[in-house]
């Protein structure tokens, strides 16, 4: 398992966000399914992103794969009375390399705010872990035509305060609500208009050079028959992945799709 503080900027970036699925038996199988497919996936950078409770057993499971791990939700503080949350210290103490911050799951359901993000993504930079920034519009945002200000606004509170250099330990995850979970990916060309627009918004913030580095994945309802028409997208450096990550065969056959779509791009 690979300890990394940065993602590699030159290969696609792919992530499992597993959710709150799987016991730790599952999870351990199907961490060892991914490690074994390691050989074939070097052309990638992957991550899997458990539970808490099978964090232990997917770190064993992955031993010295150089396949990453991460937690999936962190609080800002590293340690104290906060019952229940979990801190990007303990991630880092856990194995981990990455964390998402901002999943419109947790922005959603649990309340968070940019505000809140923006601590965790700190939190997780200052403990020398990848955020993985999540943000994207719901369908009525989009239906409204309010989907550009929603993404200028969660990118300017997210990253409120962060430098450039800090910056290029992020990961930006596009993620449109109305697309996760339910089977309805936004189409390459839908994508590629956010990820150019955060592209632009990046560039304004952190310059050309900063910009052009960024990893920007998709996430939404990514599966393997529509990934490698995503990640020929210009701006798309790769994917979170949900459903289709719970089974080996479909999220390796994803990974592979990317490669060898970026084999094209070059
Ligand atoms: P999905 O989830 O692939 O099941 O749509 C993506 C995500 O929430 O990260």
């Amino acid at each position: 398992m690979e300890d990394t503080m940065s993602a590699a900027f030159n290969k696609p970036f792919v992530a499992g966000n597993w959710k709150m699925n799987l016991d730790q038996t599952q999870a351990r199988e199907l961490a060892v399914g991914v490690a074994q497919a390691g050989p074939d996936l070097t052309g990638a950078e992957v991550v899997l992103i458990p539970p808490f409770t099978s964090m232990a057993q997917v770190r064993e499971a992955l031993g010295h794969s150089p396949v990453g791990l991460g937690g999936q939700n962190c609080h800002w503080e590293d340690k104290g009375a906060f019952t229940g949350e979990v801190s990007a210290a303990m991630l880092k103490d856990a194995g981990c390399g990455y964390v998402l911050v901002g999943h419109s799951e947790r922005r959603q359901f649990f309340g968070e705010t940019d505000a809140a993000i923006n601590k965790k993504l700190r939190a997780g930079h200052k403990n020398g872990l990848c955020p993985i920034f999540c943000l994207g519009e719901t369908l009525a945002e989009r239906e409204e035509g309010r989907t550009e200000l929603r993404i200028v606004s969660q990118l300017a509170g997210g990253l409120e305060g962060l430098t450039g250099d800090e910056f290029e330990r992020v990961v930006v995850a596009y993620e449109p609500v109305w697309a996760i979970g339910t089977g309805r990916t936004a189409t390459p060309a839908q994508a590629e208009e956010v990820h150019g627009l955060i592209r632009r918004e990046l560039s304004k913030k952190y310059g050309q050079g900063v910009a052009a580095c960024a990893i920007m994945i998709y996430g939404g309802s990514v599966k393997p028959d529509n990934a490698l028409v995503l990640y020929q997208e210009k701006d798309i450096d790769g994917f979170l992945v949900g459903g289709a990550s719970l089974e080996a065969g479909s999220f390796i056959t994803i990974i592979k799709e990317a490669i060898k779509a970026d084999r094209k791009k070059q």
